[in-house]
């Protein structure tokens, strides 16, 4: 079967854009591996599929992390996506392009996404009052500012909540605030915002979120959102801030949640012009591709109401579908930076190999926004249990037989061609779950698909055969069904471990493990010498990465005792 035959789908994928200011960890990580698994998938079923991110580069978070540190913001956004795109790469998160919200293409859409906006009228103007921080000579946002919790009286609280009591309130309700940046006590000073008039597109977001581009959850969450009634959205801050100056308006520049989800188009852009791809087939509103973006259950609200209301009264097409998934806890609890559970991904790849993790949480993902626990145990017995005692046993079982019996070649006929036949079959419905986000009933899938072949194997016990004499071939023949049988669950594995899928390739000696590549039965066919594809979480490994976490944690607290000994 040829991919030309069958008409492709245009298809557009994007993850969040990571903030400049900090490293990737493993809660990001859920992210870019589930994105990656479905883009991975749709590229291997043929289908014309782009991947696209970029750093978040923009907010007064930013700004100071680099005054801090004694670098200009630009420094600090180019070093920073340095080694989130080396992370990224060590993940084998594999975008078509990595781009950056502080770059041309950004600054081109969102100028023209906001004066065409402005020009249509939904762009307003008033004076608010803000704390201010009078040393600083800056706006000061509520978690930048802290004081007395004016409900229980607890101190040193955050402008907008109080962690001992829950109240919450505005800064200006605080007993004694004060800058968290510069100590000094805030003043309230008036300034002119610009504000998104959200209202005008209550009826269209209405829409948009009841006609199945959400999960049904998130719709029930925003259809609350709606309940309660909601403003408009103020775009603007005050300079000194990192962004893009607002055009006409010298002193005040974009939010940087204005140019964020902007970036998506920014980095698609730059993509387009590297690959001569047509950017209007992908964003016009008549437009016939898929537009998907993956993001986490915080940030729903800017990717299901702010994002479509802007693309459609900025005359862009809307997107197909915003994927929303749950947050990541190690163990049963949020990530702890003294528990050592708060683990970046460049720690856990000097200790454990990035495709467990790919594993592990392809085997718990559903299509839903349920939190996804990482248990560490469990991720141990799980990837040794399933990729090395199921999955790889059935080559390592087989292969010695292979270049023994065969030279090195498959049976010149197949003995089992029934049992290959319901493998080849299974890829259809795997394809089905893989295509809803049912990674772990995919996943379940394959290894129930495992579990039939080292029966089928276990059964033949070609090792006991082996000892006959004149029962060559059909050691032989049995070997190269249960190679037969390893390639194709490689097909539907590999989108979730790539490079493990890599090394199958190679041993299989083809050009391929395409979803449609399946179809041909290897007969006759050489193999390569097998080499482990995979080998077992060792325990103490993970223990080495708590630790080093941990020590990590101690260390940018500047404290001189590590926990746990020296
Ligand atoms: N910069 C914004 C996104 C802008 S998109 C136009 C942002 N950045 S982030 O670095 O904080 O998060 C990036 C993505 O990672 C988000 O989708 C977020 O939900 C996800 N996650 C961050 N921590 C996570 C977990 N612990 N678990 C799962 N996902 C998590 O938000
Ligand atoms: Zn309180």
């Amino acid at each position: 079967m040829s991919n030309t035959a069958r008409q492709s789908r245009k298809i557009l994928v994007t993850s969040a854009l990571p903030y400049a200011n900090g490293a990737i960890h493993l809660g990001h990580l859920l992210e870019y591996i589930q994105t990656d698994i479905w883009v991975r998938f749709q590229k291997n079923r043929g289908q014309e599929c782009h991947y696209v991110c970029a750093d978040d580069a923009h907010g007064t978070a930013i700004m100071l992390r680099a005054e801090q540190e004694g670098i200009s913001s630009e420094a600090l956004i180019e070093r920073v996506s340095r080694e989130h795109q080396q992370d990224f790469a060590t993940f084998g998160v594999a975008f078509d392009n990595y781009h950056s919200t502080h770059s041309a293409e950004n600054r081109y859409f969102s100028e023209l996404i906001y004066t065409r906006l402005r020009d249509k009228g939904h762009i307003a103007t008033r004076d608010i009052e803000q704390m201010y921080d009078p040393v600083k000579g800056l706006f000061l946002a509520d978690r930048f500012i802290k004081g007395t919790c004016p409900k229980c009286r607890t101190d040193d609280q955050y402008g907008d909540i109080c962690e001992a009591c829950g109240a919450t309130y505005t800064p200006a309700e605080l007993i004694d605030p004060v800058s968290a940046i510069s100590g000094a006590t805030p003043e309230v000073r008036s300034s002119t915002h610009f504000f998104f008039k959200l209202p005008d597109f209550a009826d269209f977001m209405q829409g948009w979120i009841n006609e199945g581009h959400v999960q049904p959850q998130i719709r029930n969450k925003l259809m609350e959102w709606f309940e309660s009634g909601f403003n408009e959205w103020d775009i603007s801050r005050d300079a000194p801030y990192f962004g893009f100056e607002i055009p006409d308006a010298p002193g005040k520049y974009f939010y940087v949640w204005l140019d964020a989800p902007i970036g998506y188009l920014a980095s698609f852009k730059q993509l387009c012009e590297r690959e001569g791809l047509d950017f209007d087939s992908y964003w016009a509103p008549d437009s016939d591709a898929e537009v998907y973006h993956f993001i986490g259950k915080d940030i729903v609200y800017f990717h299901a109401l702010f994002w479509p209301a802007m693309l459609f009264g900025a005359d862009f097409r809307t997107p197909t579908a915003v994927n929303c998934h749950g947050f990541v806890t190690v163990n049963g609890a949020k990530m702890s930076k003294s528990r050592g559970t708060f683990i970046k991904a460049a720690t856990y790849a000097e200790h454990l190999n990035p495709e467990y993790l790919r594993y592990y949480f392809a085997a718990k993902l559903t299509a839903g926004v349920d939190d996804l626990d990482l248990n560490l145990e469990d991720f141990t017995a799980r990837v040794n249990a399933d990729l090395v005692g199921k999955v790889v046993n059935i080559a390592s079982r087989c292969a010695g037989f292979v270049k023994k019996l065969g030279d090195g070649r498959l049976a010149g006929h197949c003995s089992e061609p029934e049992m290959v036949a319901r493998f080849i079959a299974a890829g259809d419905e795997i394809a089905e779950d893989f295509e809803r986000r049912e990674f772990g009933r995919a996943m379940r899938r394959v290894m129930e698909l495992a579990d039939d072949a080292n029966v089928y194997i276990a059964e033949q016990e070609p090792w006991v055969l082996a000892k006959q004499q004149g029962r060559e071939q059909e050691v032989l023949e049995i070997c190269s069904v249960g190679i037969n049988l390893f390639r194709q669950l490689m097909v539907y594995l590999a989108p979730v471990v790539p490079a493990m899928a890599e090394g199958a390739r190679d041993f299989l000696q083809l050009e391929t493990l395409d979803w449609h590549s399946r179809h041909e039965v290897l007969i006759d066919h050489p193999i390569a010498r097998f080499k482990p594809l995979m080998t077992r979480v060792e325990p103490d490994r993970i223990e080495a990465m708590i630790d080093a976490s941990r020590r990590i944690w101690w260390k940018s607290r500047n404290s001189r005792i590590p926990p746990g000994g020296p």
